[in-house]
């Protein structure tokens, strides 16, 4: 079995997290949504009525949630203590709340340790995808890639998630306004060194795996 992280970064509707877990089940390797685990604290701090515009609240809530994510990319489940978070963590209310963890640079400290910690459980054999795996979570990995895609494409993807029932004003918000949100803390605009850009604006689900497999293999 090959040993490689493989980290993949990208704006919303960029198709990371379909293409990191099919990369994952080609190779038998891990799969890390690290995007789920800002959306479980946020979902356990709106449950608890935790005030997310209060940063050391938030700091406390991403310490305290009990999240558990399972990295097996056949069997996503989100955990936060006994309950299963995993639809609701997807619902726009969470959605919508979600940058208020993200933008609390403590609390991203929080999640970024955690999200080593399951790199090195894996024994270094995971694709992990977010924000700032590229960067900061695991500059260290030997496939580093920025997935971007034009702004029409984003949207025609996260539309046809969600079943075709948003207006293109209310997708538009949940696409790049959240992504404009993100972007004030971590940078995923722009490639750092060493970060190979992957455009799939024009290429189907297929044709993405397979550019991303091309650069792991070239790598292994
Ligand atoms: O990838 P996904 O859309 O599920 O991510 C949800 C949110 O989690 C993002 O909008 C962002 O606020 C945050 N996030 C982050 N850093 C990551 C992954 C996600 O800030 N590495």
């Amino acid at each position: 079995p090959v040993q490689v992280v493989v980290a993949i970064d990208g704006p919303s509707g960029s198709g990371k997290s379909t293409v990191s877990k099919e990369i994952a089940r080609r190779l038998d390797l891990g799969y890390l949504d690290t995007g789920a685990m800002y959306r479980a604290v946020a979902w356990w701090a709106l449950d608890q009525g935790v005030d997310l515009s209060n940063p050391a609240a938030v700091v406390d809530a991403a310490r305290n949630a009990p999240v558990e994510i399972s990295t097996d990319p056949d069997r996503q489940t989100v955990r936060v203590g006994e309950t299963d978070v995993t639809e609701a963590i997807r619902t726009p209310e969470v959605t919508s709340h979600v940058s208020s963890v993200a933008t609390v640079p403590a609390a991203r400290e929080v999640l970024v340790d955690r999200q080593r910690q399951v790199i090195e459980d894996s024994g270094r054999r995971i694709v992990a995808e977010g924000r700032d795996i590229t960067t900061v979570v695991a500059p260290d990995a030997e496939v580093r890639i920025l997935l971007v895609a034009s702004e029409q494409a984003r949207m025609n993807r996260r539309g046809a998630q969600l079943g075709g029932s948003q207006n293109a004003d209310a997708l538009r918000q949940q696409v790049v306004g959240r992504d404009a949100k993100d972007s004030t803390v971590v940078n995923f605009s722009t490639a750092a060194d060493g970060v190979t850009t992957l455009d799939n604006s024009e290429l189907n689900l297929e044709q993405s795996v397979q550019a991303v497999m091309d650069l792991v293999l070239r790598a292994v």
